[in-house]
């Protein structure tokens, strides 16, 4: 079987699962900020490993289960919990779940992480919205013979050479601030750079980041938005600053910060959620 097959065959038994659900919007959500799952209504919740094909994530933080149902009132298929590259998984098999969310059907990507601050001003525990990105994991998701397949009809899609001037939808972005504004907590934008991981970054690696005009770093994201826009999806991405950036802090990095300061803002997260996804999945609905 083809990696198109395996997608197909994982997406088959999905919508058998959910029923007359057809979820227009996606969203992963990243390490410990799995809460939004849960403010999911009337809720179809699918263990990965029930699902054929499907990587398991072996991070502590990541569930690993799929979630469908309605958020804010719109159709949505939740991943909480993604694999990594750093787990030992290839390429394919970080992109799969969101290979498979573009043959479900979804139009539009919320990708949240959790990732260092490299700007100054950043508090823990703030979200930014992700302007653009820049690639240092050292590898790219669409390196081998290109699957026009994966267009699934949507025009400028599942092309050899994909565009990647606008990664992080404009309109999207603003309907984020927009929303946020009206919450009295305006999103600023940053950008965000990935990295392989797992080692954290050295303090002279962050001064270099910085200095290519990265404002966040963090181990995850930029491959599912490299396959989502291959896939003609709009993505709108959310970090959530965890901790400072390698050499900003007095104390070493570690997971368990991160964890935790993805605990402690995890229902502001829901919540920021729960309102955009009402916004977007009608942005997205009145084109379909
Ligand atoms: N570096 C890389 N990835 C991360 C970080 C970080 O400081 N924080 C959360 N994910």
């Amino acid at each position: 079987m083809s990696y198109f097959d395996d997608v197909s065959e994982a997406a088959q038994f999905l919508r058998a699962q959910l029923g007359s659900l057809r979820p227009s919007l996606g969203i992963v959500l990243g390490s410990g900020l799995g809460a939004a799952a849960s403010a999911v209504h009337d809720p179809v919740i699918v263990p990965y490993e029930s699902i054929p094909n499907f990587p398991k994530s072996t991070v502590e933080g990541h569930s690993g289960r799929l979630v469908a149902g309605t958020l804010g009132g719109a159709p949505v298929v939740v991943l909480q919990g993604r694999v990594h590259f750093y787990e030992g998984y290839s390429a394919k098999d970080v992109t799969f779940p969101m290979r498979v969310m573009g043959a479900l059907g979804v139009r539009a990507v919320i990708l949240t992480n959790a990732a260092g601050g490299i700007a100054e001003g950043y508090k823990i525990g703030q979200f930014v919205l992700i302007a653009d990105h820049i690639n240092m994991m050292g590898w790219n998701p669409l390196a081998g013979l290109n699957e026009p397949r994966f267009a699934f009809n949507r025009p400028n899609s599942g092309l050899r050479f994909c565009d990647m001037s606008e990664a992080y939808s404009k309109r999207l972005r603003q309907v984020a601030i927009q929303v946020s504004e009206l919450e009295g907590q305006p999103l600023e934008e940053g950008i965000y750079l990935a990295v392989s991981g797992p080692s954290f970054e050295t303090p002279a690696e962050i001064r270099a980041f910085r200095t290519m005009g990265a404002t966040l770093v963090g181990m995850s994201t930029v491959p599912e938005t490299i396959v989502a826009r291959h896939m003609g999806i709009e993505v709108l991405g959310i970090s959530c600053v965890t901790n400072l950036a390698a050499g900003l802090s007095a104390t070493p990095l570690s997971h368990a910060e991160v964890f935790e300061t993805g605990k402690q803002v995890e229902r502001k997260l829901a919540e920021l959620l729960d309102r955009l996804a009402m916004w977007i999945a009608a942005l997205v609905d009145a084109e379909s």
